[in-house]
Formats: C-alpha cells, structure tokens, sequence
C-alpha cells in the first residue's frame, strides 16, 4: 500500500502551479471516486446518472454519529448542519456565508435549502468542481448558492463580507508557511462579532516508527495534502490574527464510523474495481467512477485505510493523550465586536 511521497513535494504553496495540478488530479481525475463515500442507494444513482441527477450528498466530508444515523448520506450531511449550528447565525436575517474550499457544493446547496434566506458562496481551486457544484445547484433549483473558482488564500470579496464563514475538511491544503496569511484572510472576510467554524485533521505528534509513517505518508499522498498542523498551531495563529476562540473540540471519536465505512467501501468494492479497471478495455468504462488512472485510484483507497489506522492509533491512546497521532478538531472562533487593526 505504499505510495510515492515525492509526489508532495512540490506542494509547499497553495498558490504554486504544483500545487493546482495536484489537486485539479485529485479531483479532477479521481473526483468520481468519492461518489462511492455514500449510502449504497447514492452510490448507484451517482454512478449511472450521475452527480446532478441524483440525490447523493456530494459532500466530500466524514459523516457524524454513524452508529446512531439512519444512513450515511444521513450522517455525512449531519456534519454539515452542525458546522452551520455552529456559526449561530439563527437570529439574522438574509446571512451571507462562505464556505472555502466547497467540493462540488454538497454542503452549500444542503445549507441554501436549510436557510433559504440565506446567501452561500462556495470557493474551490479546482474549475471542474466549481461547474459540478453550479450543475448540482442548478438541478436542485436552488438560486441562493453560487460557487465560484478561486485561491481561499486571496478571494475576491472585500472586508467583512461575511456573517459566517465555515470549513470542513478543506484548510488543511495550506502548507505551514501560508497559515499565517490563510487566518488573516479569513479574519478579513468577516463581520464583526461574527463567527468562523473549522472541521479538519490535525496532528498531535510525528509518526515514530516505520508503520506509523507509512500511514502518514499514505494519506497525505492518496488525499493531496501537505503535513497538517497541531490544533495548538492553528490556534494560536487565530489568537494572532484577533480571534476569539469560542469552542474547541477532539471530534474524532463522532466521525470515527464513517471512517470505518469508508475505509470497508475501501477494501470491499474500490479496491476491487481498481483491479477490475487495469483490464485492457474497463478502465474507459470506469473512468467516470474516478478510475482514469489506477495509480491514482490506489492512493486514494490507500489513504481511505491508511487514515482508519492513523485514527486506531488515536483511539487506542484515548487513556495516554501522549500516543494520540492525528485528531479531527472542530473549532470556532470569534470575531471581536471591534476589528483588530493592528
Ligand atoms: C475534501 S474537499 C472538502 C469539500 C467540502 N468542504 C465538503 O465538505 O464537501 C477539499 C476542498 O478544498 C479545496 N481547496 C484546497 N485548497 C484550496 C485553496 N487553496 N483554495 C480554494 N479551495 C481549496 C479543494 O479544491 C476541495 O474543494
């Protein structure tokens, strides 16, 4: 299950050409791959109607509670309304909310039907996303989500634009360097007094054995992202930028089935159709499922089980906090009722 780490190393900038091509790979060729994280039903329909004529999530995040959910579409989308819960905007009205790095809109149209006063702008990297994302939208006849194709790094919008902003699995492509300048642009984004809710693997301490790198390395390879950081890190560089921190949580142990799922979706059927697609002829057949090329296709189930691991490592340590590899935190901050300036 090993894989080329050298295939990271020209992502130490988010705005590096190394960088998009990686991720326009990942989801451009590959994206079809993730319409296999969802129930078996969503899965089909994905498969042979595809994204916007289906009812599948389309969400590229964990599901929450899957033990106590009635499905996994049920508890992929329930991640995403806590992160909306989260930004505690229940008592304005027409919110404006911003979602950096939004797939292909899974989350931001589920939002926009949750709150149709609501106004969501989706930001990806990836074009082709931004056009799944726009289908999808379209399809659902949803008018208050729009999506556009950019570098959260630097958007477009002026300053305090939004009444919220939430993140789910997406900041975590921001290599250490250009955390600083990720914060502070999100800092600049919001309203006063408003709030900001992050989603996203951290780690808390390096790998320190040869296993242990391996399923680091695997992840990091198979989902196209640079080391992450410690959620100390991350919080502090918000409490740099003006930040209030509100709330911060280990949220692992609430996602920890859906990742067990996707990591059994892993090994019983991608794993077996990414044999199936190096057949002379099937792969074309396949490609639409994100089978385009094998050796992608083989990252990325080696990262669906590679991250299991890296979160049984965890699991196993809940009583020694020390041994505690990679977590998935959920935060929010604050922005203070008067703008940091400085
Ligand atoms: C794992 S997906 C999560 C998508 C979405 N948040 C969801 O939960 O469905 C990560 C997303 O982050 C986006 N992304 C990564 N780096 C980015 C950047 N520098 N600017 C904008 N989007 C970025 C990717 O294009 C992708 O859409």
């Amino acid at each position: 299950m090993g894989n080329d780490a050298a295939d990271l190393d020209g992502y130490d900038s988010v705005a590096s050409i190394e960088a998009a091509e990686l991720l326009e790979l990942h989801y451009d060729i590959g994206g079809g791959l993730y319409k296999m994280w969802a129930s078996p039903g969503s899965v089909l329909a994905a498969a042979v109607l595809g994204w916007a004529r289906c009812d599948h999530p389309a969400q590229l995040h964990y599901g929450w509670d899957l033990a106590g959910a009635a499905s996994l579409d049920d508890a992929i989308r329930d991640t995403t309304r806590r992160a909306f819960d989260l930004l505690d905007i229940g008592e304005i009205s027409a919110p404006l909310v911003f979602e950096p790095g939004c797939g292909i809109g899974g989350a931001a149209t589920d939002i926009a039907l949750l709150r149709p006063d609501s106004e969501v702008i989706g930001l990806s990297a990836v074009r082709a996303q931004v056009e799944t994302a726009r289908r999808c939208a379209a399809a659902m006849g949803i008018r208050n989500a729009t999506f556009c194709h950019g570098n959260y790094l630097g958007t477009p919008f002026d300053d305090g634009s939004f009444d919220g902003i939430y993140a789910i699995e997406s900041l975590c492509y921001t290599p250490a360097n250009e955390r600083p300048a990720l914060v502070a642009e999100l800092y600049r984004l919001l309203r006063p007094g408003s709030r900001i809710v992050v989603m996203d693997g951290c780690t808390c301490r390096a790998p320190e054995n040869e296993e242990e790198r391996r399923y680091v390395s695997d992840v990091l390879a198979g989902w196209t992202f640079p080391a992450p950081c410690t959620p100390g890190e991350f919080l502090e560089l918000a409490d740099q930028a003006g930040f209030e921190m509100v709330e911060q949580r280990d949220v692992t142990s609430s996602i920890y089935d859906s990742a067990r799922r996707i990591a059994a979706i892993a090994r019983y059927l991608l794993l077996p159709l990414t044999h199936l697609a190096s057949l002379p002829g099937v792969g074309r057949l396949l490609s639409s499922l994100g089978f385009g090329s094998s050796a992608h296709a083989r990252r990325f189930v080696a990262a669906c089980l590679s991250q299991l691991s890296v979160f049984d490592l965890g699991r196993g340590a809940c009583l020694l906090p020390a041994r505690l590899p990679q977590t998935t935190s959920c935060v929010s901050w604050k922005m203070p009722r008067r703008k940091n300036t400085a």
